[in-house]
Parts: C-alpha cells; sequence; structure tokens
C-alpha cells in the first residue's frame, strides 16, 4: 500500500515539475518571439501557403505534388496538415512553413518570415531582431568564403607547375584527369603561399585560423598542410567546409594524413566524405544505395571505377549523425571497411547505430589487408562488383563473425555440444535484437540446422513469455526491453501527434515516463501546458522549441502517424493502454530487484502484493 501511496506522489512531483519546466524553456527562449512564431504560424496554413506555389492534390488527410525542389513525374512531395509539414519522399527535402518559404524562395529565415507576415498582415516584433543568429550566419558564410579560397589556391597549385610531383603521384596511384577535377584536389606549396593569398584577397587571417585553414605558433599564421596533397571536403549544399592533406613521402614518421581541426562548419562525427555528390546525383538521376568506405581515396577511387555513390566516414567509426545524414538520401547502405577493422567492435556497433536509424544495412567482406582502392586498383571492377553481390544482410554479418569464434568440428563429442550451446545462445541474443518474427524465423531454421537444436526448442527460448511464470518473465525483461521500448516509443509518438493536431479524443490522464528522451519530454511538456492553458497546440512550433533540432523526430512525427486509415480515436486509445502498460512494465521490474534485495519477510510480502497489484492493474487496463 505505502508503494502505491509514494507512486502516486512521485508522479505528482514529476507532473508539477514538467509543468515548471516547459514554463521555464518558453520563457528562457525569448518569449516575445516565441509567440510571435506561433501565431505566424497558426495564421499561415501550410496548405494555403504551398498550395499558392504548386498544384496541391488532396488523398486521405494528406496533399501530395510534384516536388518543387526536384525535378519529377509523379508526385513524392506530401503535406501533413496535422502536423504543419512537407516532406518530399524524392529529395528528402522537408520541413514547416517557413523553411518551404525559404527553400522555394531561395531566402534566408528573416526573410521568410518577413514574406509570411506580410501575406497574413502581421507586424514583426520590432524588440527581437534576430541579430545573434544573422551574425552567426554571417560569420559562416566568411568562414565558407575562406575555404573556398583556399581551395582554389590549392587547385591552382596543383595545376601549376610547381605541381609537376603531385600529378605524378596522383597518376601512379592511377587517378585521372577527370578524377582530380571532379574532386578539386589540390597542392599546397608551402607554409607561407596560402596565408600570402588569403591575406591579398583581404581575408581576416584569425578566421581563416577558426576555419582551421591556418595554424598559429608564435603570433604566427601558416598553412598546417604544407607540401601536403589537397583533398577539400564539401558538404551536401556545396560548401568546401575542410580539408583533408596526404604527405607524399613514403615512409614517414609523422601523420600520413592531417586534418582540418572541429571547427563551426565542420565536425568530422556529423560530415561525409563526398556527400556532395551523393546530393547531387540524387537530384539528378535519383539513388538507392551508398557505399561508405573508410578513406578518403577509397571514395575516390570508386567513383572513378563507376560507383559514384560512394562516400567516406573519414577514418571513424560511424555516428548517429552519419547515420541520418544517409538515412536522408537512401535506405539501403553497403558497408565497405578494409579487411582488417570490419569485425572489430568499434565498426559493428557502427553498424547497429545505421540499423537503428532504419537503413537496410549489407556489409561487404574484404580481402585481409586490402583496402577498396587497392582492391580496385589490383583485381579489378569486377572483384569490387562481386564482393557487393556478396554483401551480407547485417543480422547474418553478425552470426557469421560470432560462429567463426567456435568449433563445432574438433574435440569430444562433449566439447562440440558445448561449443553449439553457447552458439546457439549467443545467436539468440542477436536474433532478439530483430524485433520482427518473419525475419527471426528464418534466422531461427538457419540456426536449428547448424547447431541440431530442434526449431520449437529456439523458438520457445526466444520468446519466452510465460505468464503463469512471474519470475521467469520478470528475468526476461531487460532483454525483451529494446522490442517493447520500440512499441512503447512509437505508441508515444502517436499519442504526441494527436495531441498537438488538437484532437478531441487526444486527452491523458497521466504523466508520460519520457525523461530518457529529450525530444518526447520537451514535446510532451509543451501539449500538457497547451491543456493546462486550455490552449489549442501550435504543432509546428516544435521545431522552434528545438532551436531547429531534431528535425528527424520531427518528421517522424508527421510522417507515420497520419498515414494510416485506421481511425485515430481507437488507435489512440491503444497507444495510451500500450505506455501506461509499459510503464507498469517498468514497475514491476523495479519492484522486483527489490524484493530479491530485501532480506525483510514482512517487506518482502507487502512488495509480492504490490507486484500482485499492478499486474492486477495491467490486466484491467485491457478490459477497459
Ligand atoms: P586509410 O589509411 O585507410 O586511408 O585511412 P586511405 O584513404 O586508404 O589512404 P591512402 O590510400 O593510404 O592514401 C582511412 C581514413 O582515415 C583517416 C583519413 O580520413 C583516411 O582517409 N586518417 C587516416 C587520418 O585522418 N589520418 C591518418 O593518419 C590516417
Ligand atoms: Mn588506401
Amino acid at each position: 500500500m505505502i508503494w502505491r501511496k509514494i507512486n502516486k506522489l512521485k508522479l505528482k512531483i514529476k507532473k508539477q515539475i514538467s509543468k515548471f519546466c516547459c514554463i521555464y524553456i518558453v520563457m528562457d527562449r525569448n518569449d516575445v518571439w516565441l509567440r510571435f512564431i506561433e501565431e505566424l504560424k497558426s495564421r499561415n496554413d501550410i496548405v494555403n501557403v504551398v498550395g499558392s506555389y504548386v498544384n496541391l492534390e488532396r488523398k486521405g488527410s494528406r496533399y501530395w505534388a510534384c516536388c518543387p525542389f526536384h525535378h519529377e513525374k509523379t508526385p513524392s512531395f506530401c503535406i501533413t496538415p496535422e502536423m504543419q509539414r512537407y516532406k518530399c519522399y524524392g529529395c528528402g527535402a522537408s520541413g514547416d512553413v517557413i523553411n518551404f518559404v525559404m527553400q522555394h524562395e531561395s531566402v534566408e529565415f528573416m526573410a521568410a518570415v518577413e514574406i509570411l507576415a506580410k501575406r497574413v498582415g502581421l507586424e514583426i516584433p520590432k524588440t527581437v531582431g534576430d541579430k545573434g543568429l544573422a551574425d552567426r550566419k554571417k560569420r559562416k558564410q566568411t568562414m565558407a568564403e575562406i575555404c573556398l579560397e583556399a581551395a582554389r589556391f590549392y587547385r591552382e597549385t596543383l595545376l601549376s607547375e610547381k605541381g609537376g610531383q603531385a600529378l605524378a603521384y596522383l597518376k601512379k596511384r592511377g587517378f585521372s584527369q577527370k578524377t582530380i577535377a571532379k574532386f578539386g584536389l589540390g597542392l599546397s606549396p608551402d607554409w607561407n603561399s596560402l596565408k600570402n593569398r588569403l591575406a591579398a584577397k583581404g581575408f581576416d587571417l584569425e578566421t581563416a585560423y577558426e576555419c582551421s585553414v591556418l595554424d598559429k605558433k608564435n603570433g604566427r599564421y601558416y598553412d598546417f598542410l604544407a607540401e601536403r596533397l589537397i583533398v577539400p571536403i564539401i558538404n551536401s549544399m556545396g560548401d568546401v567546409i575542410a580539408f583533408g592533406g596526404r604527405s607524399m613521402q613514403k615512409n614517414v614518421d609523422f601523420a600520413k594524413y592531417k586534418n582540418t581541426k572541429q571547427t563551426d562548419l565542420f565536425d568530422k562525427s556529423k560530415n561525409l566524405f563526398a556527400i556532395n555528390l551523393i546530393s547531387k546525383k540524387k537530384k539528378k538521376e535519383g539513388l538507392d544505395k551508398i557505399i561508405v568506405v573508410e578513406g578518403y581515396m577509397d571514395a575516390i577511387a570508386l567513383h572513378q571505377a563507376g560507383f559514384d555513390y560512394a562516400v567516406a566516414s573519414m577514418g571513424t567509426s560511424l555516428t548517429k549523425e552519419q547515420a541520418k545524414l544517409m538515412k536522408r538520401y537512401v535506405d539501403k547502405v553497403f558497408i565497405c571497411y578494409d579487411g582488417d577493422s570490419a569485425g572489430t567492435k568499434g565498426t559493428l556497433r557502427g553498424l547497429d547505430i545505421l540499423k537503428a536509424e532504419g537503413l537496410d544495412v549489407r556489409v561487404m567482406s574484404m580481402p585481409d589487408g586490402v583496402d577498396p582502392d587497392e582492391l580496385i586498383l589490383n583485381f579489378g571492377v569486377k572483384a569490387f562488383e562481386k564482393l557487393m553481390d556478396e554483401a551480407l544482410p547485417l543480422t547474418d554479418y553478425k552470426l557469421k563473425i560470432l560462429k567463426s569464434g567456435f568449433d563445432f568440428v574438433h574435440g569430444s563429442e562433449a566439447d562440440k555440444n558445448d561449443a553449439k550451446r553457447k552458439y546457439a545462445s549467443a545467436a539468440l541474443k542477436v536474433i532478439r535484437q530483430l524485433n520482427n518474427l518473419v525475419e527471426s524465423e528464418s534466422y531461427l531454421i538457419k540456426l536449428s540446422k547448424e547447431t541440431g537444436f530442434s526449431l520449437d526448442w529456439l523458438k520457445n527460448d526466444l520468446l519466452n513469455i510465460d505468464e503463469n511464470l512471474p519470475q521467469k518473465q520478470l528475468r526476461e525483461t531487460p532483454q525483451n526491453q529494446s522490442v517493447q521500448l520500440d512499441q512503447r516509443k512509437k505508441a508515444l509518438y502517436y499519442i504526441l501527434a494527436c495531441m498537438l493536431a488538437g484532437e478531441e479524443y487526444a486527452k491523458i490522464d497521466f504523466t508520460p515516463d519520457v525523461s530518457d528522451d529529450e525530444f518526447l519530454q520537451k514535446s510532451f511538456d509543451y501539449v500538457i501546458q497547451c491543456e493546462a492553458q486550455n490552449k489549442k497546440p501550435v504543432s509546428s512550433i516544435l521545431s522552434d522549441l528545438f532551436d531547429g533540432g531534431f528535425e528527424d523526430n520531427i518528421d517522424y512525427l508527421a510522417d507515420t502517424v497520419f498515414t494510416t486509415t485506421i481511425e485515430n480515436k481507437k488507435q489512440f486509445d491503444d497507444c495510451v493502454k500500450l505506455v501506461k502498460k509499459s510503464q507498469i512494465d517498468d514497475e514491476i521490474t523495479r519492484l522486483n530487484a527489490l524484493y530479491e534485495k530485501e532480506a525483510d519477510s514482512g517487506e518482502r510480502q507487502s512488495i509480492s502484493e504490490e507486484i500482485q497489484k499492478l499486474f492486477a492493474e495491467k490486466k484491467s487496463i485491457d478490459k477497459r
């Protein structure tokens, strides 16, 4: 009983805190400005605004058109009125009404705001000219100009009489003139020339230092990529943002590559080398897959060999931001890492990150010690094609690596059986992550053949959820958590979207526990605050609450929710039930852990009763 009371109290406190946090967030971000944007967006309905630029066709609750941002014959541009957002499934363009005007009129944020304000006769509050933002943008523009000038200078140097040796080096490595031009490769002649050139063009050298185009020692600026071959890194907008410099000397004891440090323009973990070419290709002729390699030279060699959809992760293991960047363009990614690094922990983690972003991951197995550039050079294009054909889906690849660690052939019968048991149990862990029964089944069949364990036995182990065995079920909970969490998150997104859309039925009588998720937390704070103030939420205000961040989460909200034809109210109620039940599950897990630790038999008894009550409550939710 006491637990129950404590929990209720905890929930109450949480509710108060989250309300307080929300007010704090809104007040903290310029309140006048945010209210203005809210008003601007609620008066400029996205369907009306976009409809004045393109022909919209209504299908169900959504509106479709041929995308105004890339050439196409069948509509893949779509508006979700409930979320006041647009998205093109062809080129990946997406955003709210302000983004649309920015993109369509090719203007900056403030100019788009002005257009929309004029359209509905709203006055822009004078007190809040977004000077900070304008200044930041201007600075970034200057930085990009410096990088571009540096790239031009390097390129001119490579093509001048100073470039003979470097050109010979590139030629020896098999790179053609066309490839050199396509990637804008260059050469740094020495420590000083770049500095002189930038100064002569009137650029501030301290800013060049902040771009990491120049380095500084004892107050003197210098080109730290001196005498290196230069590989410019260009973002998806086509701006040069950084450089890699390769030493052309053999057996040097200093770094083979030196790279631009992290700057306001460039963050290695958020960029991919050659993404600019991907973006161009996608716009021009469409694109269905990307190959990811480790090195600059690998990406360049692949493009030259006709695989003009390769990018390089630049040596680092893949990050979530890089995965998101790829997902903007394609659904399928081939990983082609050097033979010696493919199976390492870092790489496997990177692959899980790709999968988590919804990418279909194929892993290519390179021969040991060979990188893609060398493979093509020594074995030709056909050899690479073959490796692509043989690429394994992520789960197959993981199982293959796993299996190679066990010996089913040598040793005594007992040893062999032991190896099979261990492999089966490790493999089940991998299969459990799949979160899709049909897909799991095919792996279970294969596993059954490999190990000799019956399919039923393996399936049982995978899906062990027997209500009569509470202890066992609870112990299984952590393993099933990813599945459960996924469903729970999906349900939370659905609930949130319905609340944001201001649907009549979309009211909740509990506080979702989303403290593990910044996006959901802030968003729920917002809708709950609106509810408390009896105010209709403005769905497209989310992007402003997050300062333009969490774009993918917002897209996901718009994307998944209003595409179904299932009756929304029922779906909403089902989602609420699911979330409530999952919160109870979490509570049961917590209590169960307490129970195991508790020595006092009286306390144990009361915890156990509490658990029983929670089970009963869970059951009663279903009956509602
Ligand atoms: P690799 O050594 O595989 O690069 O390192 P590569 O492109 O095949 O180089 P070549 O063929 O020897 O010219 C992979 C990536 O790791 C980063 C670079 O981005 C490189 O392309 N790296 C590597 C560095 O930043 N510094 C280094 O010293 C080495
Ligand atoms: Mn290489």
